[in-house]
C-alpha cells in the first residue's frame, strides 16, 4: 500500500487490540464511518479523501465509502466490493479477504448490503460525521438522521459511544506515538526547511512552498491549514501571498499528518532578515520563557487550566519587566491584562486531529463537571482535564498586538493606566509571536515530542541565516 520507508505501519495487532477496547465498554450496535470525497465541481474530480478520524484509528486506512460495525462483540469491515471499472480507471481494489488479513477484522461484507445489515438491528450508534456529503450517506446507512458537526449535541447512544471513544483516544497506545513522532519529525524539517527559505523580498509563498515541499516528500498532508504570515497578530491567516521584507517577523504555524492521519503542530517565529531586532527579541524571550514554564508545568496529574495560567502568569511578569505593564501582577490577570497580548489557550489536545476529537464539541477537552471559563481570552481554552501519561497536548503561548483589542475599552478599561502604551510603542515591530510545541505526558513527566526544532533565539536565527 505504501512504500515510504521511513513512515511507520500500525500493526495489525494494534488495530485488533483498539477494537477490542471499545467492544469492552460499548456493547451497543455502532457504526463507524469513513466518508466520502467531497467534489470540487463535479463527481470524478473530489477533494483529496481524508478518512474521518475515528474510523482511522480503528481502521488505519483512508478507505473511502467505508465503514465499521461493532456488534455482538465482533467487527465487520463494510467495504466497496472489487469492481472491473475500477481496475481500469483507479487500479484493482484488494479482495475482501485480502482486507480480512491486513486489518485482521472478523468479518468483511459489501457496504451496499450496509443498509440491510444495519436496518435489522436496534439503536445502532454513530459519531458526527465530518461533512454533509457523509451525513447524508449515513443517515441512509442508519435509517435516521444524522448531522455534520452534531458533535456539540450528542444523546442517548451516539453520546455513550463518543464516551467510550474518547476515553480510548485520549490515552495514546505506542502505535500512535509512533505516528506522532513521526508527523513531528517531518514537521521539524519542513519548519528548518521554511525558515532556510526565509529572506526579503521572497515572500510568504516561498516559505511555505518549501515547508510544504518536505510534507509531500514524506507522504504527508498538512495536519490543518498552515500559517505562513508576517501579519501573526491575525490568529488564523490562512493567505501566504504577502510580501517579507527586512524587519519583518515571520509566524509559521505549520504542522503535518502521517499517511495514517496522525497530525503534528508547530509554531515558530522567526526574523525574515535573520536578526531579531532588540524589541522583537524581548518579547520573544518573555514568550518562550512562558512557553518552557507551561511545559514544565505539564506533568501528570497536573490540571490542564493551570498549565494555562502558569504561561499567563510567565508573559504578565514578562510584560512587567519590560514596562509594559505596570503593578501587581494577581492583580494584573484579574484584571484580565494577559488575555490582551494572549487572547487564546495555551493549547489542546493533539492527536489524530491535530485539536483531537474536537469533533465530539468539549465533551473530549473538558473533563465531566468542568466548563469554558467566561472570560475573555480564557474562553478560548480548549482543553480542561487532568493531564495523564499517555495524553499528547500542544504548549503555545503567544503575544500579539491586535488592534481591535487594544482598542476595546471594555476589554482594556479594567488595566487602565497599567497598560502602558508609551512604552509598548517601542515595540511596534512585533506583531505577533508564538511558539508551540507537542508535548506527550509521560509517567515521569512529559517529553517534548518536536523537541529537536530549535527555539531559543540565536540558534533560530543561525537556521535562517543559513539558508
Ligand atoms: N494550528 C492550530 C493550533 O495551533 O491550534
Ligand atoms: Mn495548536
Ligand atoms: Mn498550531
Amino acid at each position: 500500500m505504501r512504500d515510504q520507508a521511513d513512515c511507520p505501519v500500525t500493526p495489525k495487532a494494534a488495530l485488533i487490540a483498539r477494537r477490542r477496547a471499545l467492544l469492552s465498554t460499548f456493547d451497543g450496535p455502532a457504526l463507524v464511518a469513513a466518508g466520502r470525497a467531497p467534489a470540487r465541481n463535479y463527481p470524478a474530480n473530489p477533494y483529496g479523501f481524508r478518512a474521518n478520524s475515528h474510523f482511522l484509528y480503528f481502521a488505519a486506512r483512508p478507505m473511502e465509502g467505508a465503514a465499521l460495525l461493532f456488534h455482538d462483540g465482533k467487527c465487520t469491515l463494510l467495504a466497496q466490493p472489487p469492481d472491473p471499472e475500477d481496475a481500469l480507471w483507479h487500479g484493482p481494489r484488494p479482495t475482501f479477504e485480502a482486507l480480512a488479513d491486513a486489518l485482521g477484522v472478523d468479518d468483511v461484507k459489501s457496504v451496499g448490503d450496509a443498509a440491510q445489515i444495519v436496518g435489522s438491528l436496534d439503536d445502532v450508534a454513530t459519531l458526527p460525521p465530518q461533512d454533509e456529503a457523509t451525513a447524508r450517506w449515513v443517515s441512509g446507512l442508519l435509517g435516521r438522521t444524522v448531522t455534520a458537526g452534531g458533535g456539540a449535541s450528542l444523546e442517548g447512544v451516539d453520546a455513550a459511544l463518543a464516551d467510550a471513544v474518547i476515553s480510548l483516544r485520549l490515552v495514546h497506545d505506542e502505535a500512535a506515538v509512533a505516528q506522532m513522532r513521526f508527523a513531528a519529525a517531518v514537521s521539524v524539517e519542513a519548519h528548518r526547511a521554511g525558515m532556510r527559505a526565509t529572506r526579503p523580498g521572497a515572500g510568504e509563498q516561498a516559505t511555505y512552498a518549501a515547508m510544504v515541499d518536505v510534507f509531500r516528500r514524506h507522504g504527508c498532508e498538512d495536519a490543518y491549514p498552515p500559517i505562513v504570515t508576517v501579519h501573526g497578530e491575525v490568529l488564523h491567516q490562512h493567505a501566504h501571498d504577502g510580501a517579507t521584507a527586512d524587519g519583518d517577523l515571520l509566524l509559521a504555524d505549520v504542522g503535518g499528518e502521517s499517511p495514517e492521519g496522525w497530525a503534528a503542530d508547530i509554531t515558530r517565529t522567526w526574523p525574515v532578515g535573520g536578526s531579531y531586532s532588540g524589541s522583537q527579541r524581548a518579547i520573544y524571550d518573555v514568550v518562550l520563557e512562558a512557553q518552557r514554564r507551561a511545559i514544565a508545568a505539564a506533568t501528570p496529574g497536573r490540571r490542564y487550566r493551570d498549565v494555562h495560567e502558569t504561561a499567563k502568569r510567565a508573559l504578565v511578569e514578562g510584560l512587567v519587566e519590560l514596562g509594559i505593564l505596570r503593578g501587581e501582577v494577581d492583580g494584573l490577570i484579574e484584571r484580565g491584562a494577559a488575555a490582551l497580548f494572549f487572547p487564546h489557550g495555551v493549547g489542546h489536545i493533539i492527536g489524530l486531529d491535530v485539536h483531537d476529537m474536537e469533533d465530539l464539541g468539549d465533551r473530549a477537552g473538558y473533563a465531566p463537571g468542568r466548563e469554558r471559563a467566561e472570560a475573555f481570552g480564557d474562553a478560548f481554552l480548549r482543553l480542561d482535564r487532568d493531564l495523564a501519561p499517555g495524553m499528547a497536548v500542544t504548549i503555545e503561548p503567544g503575544f500579539y498586538q491586535v488592534p481591535g483589542i487594544l482598542a476595546d475599552e471594555r476589554l482594556t478599561a479594567a488595566v487602565g493606566d497599567d497598560l502602558r502604551r508609551d512604552a509598548l510603542a517601542a515595540f511596534a515591530d512585533v506583531r505577533g509571536i508564538r511558539i508551540e510545541d507537542d508535548v506527550l505526558i509521560t509517567d515521569g513527566g512529559n517529553e517534548v515530542l518536536t523537541g529537536a526544532l530549535a527555539k531559543e533565539a540565536s540558534e533560530v536565527e543561525a537556521i535562517v541565516r543559513s539558508g
